[in-house]
């Protein structure tokens, strides 16, 4: 369980900070220092997260967040489903679909990405060692798992979720942490329902792998740019 203890100084470091720094230091990091962040700053990035827009603040996230032993035995337990090929995602998370630009984007990240820790585009093997660091969590001493009630087609509740999880990634950068978005974790909802006995009405989005960036090891300053708004904007008169 978390502290409630607020630690002294933290709010100050935080105003210390731009909003427009934030965003721009704000990164999915996939490269960490061992070290777990202190509980009152998780706490605290938790109470920013939580002031998070939602449908008529129905406020539906459910976070599950792993630290120590509960961390390394649901990761053992990611590893485990995959060298089974037990996957059990609760929405389909496929890339088939994408067409123009969103798939030459998506290749574009692929390769920069790969091409960042130095794995050749023809090495199958370490492209896959490189994907299922993922389910080491990219050696972060925290994940955090959200899950979801089922209403609908699950759009409008996966937008609140979505607001709540780009809150939670700002306040970490705030506080000098990182995380990486994983829809990758998602393929294995069941298996980390089931580790830490969550309700099977719930389902899982995606989960985020968060702690101190190691910016010095390979990768650790792999960053990616962005389409011009131009591509995705159009201001009406
Ligand atoms: C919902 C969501 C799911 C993601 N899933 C993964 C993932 O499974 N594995 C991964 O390495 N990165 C994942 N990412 C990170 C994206 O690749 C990253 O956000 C994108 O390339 C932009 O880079 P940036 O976050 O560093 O600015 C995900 C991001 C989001 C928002």
């Amino acid at each position: 369980m978390l502290n409630a203890r607020a630690e002294t100084g933290d709010r100050d470091r935080i105003a210390a900070k731009s909003f427009r720094d934030v965003v721009r230091e704000r990164y999915s990091a996939r490269t960490y220092l061992p070290e777990p962040a202190p509980e009152a700053v998780i706490r605290s990035v938790l109470e920013d997260a939580q002031r998070a827009p939602s449908n008529a603040n129905i406020q539906p996230w459910q976070v599950h967040i792993v630290s120590g032993e509960a961390r390394d035995r649901v990761s053992r337990a990611l590893l485990a489903a995959e060298a089974a090929g037990r996957m059990t995602p609760d929405y389909p998370f496929g890339y088939d679909e994408l067409y123009g630009a969103y798939s030459e984007r998506q290749v574009q990240q692929a390769e920069e990405y790969y091409r960042s820790i130095g794995v050749a585009r023809e090495a199958k093997d370490d492209r896959r060692l490189a994907l299922l660091r993922n389910l080491e969590f990219f050696g972060a001493p925290h994940a955090c798992f959200l899950f979801m009630p089922s209403f609908y087609d699950g759009v409008r509740i996966a937008g609140d979720v979505g607001m709540y999880a780009q809150t939670f990634l700002l306040s970490l950068t705030a506080h000098g942490l990182q995380g990486c978005p994983q829809t990758l974790l998602g393929f294995f909802a069941g298996t980390i329902r089931e580790e830490l006995g969550i309700d099977p009405k719930l389902k899982m989005l995606f989960g985020i792998s968060f702690g101190y960036p190691d910016t010095d090891s390979v990768g650790g300053r792999y960053r990616i740019g962005r389409a011009p708004i131009e591509e995705n904007v159009v201001l009406h008169r």
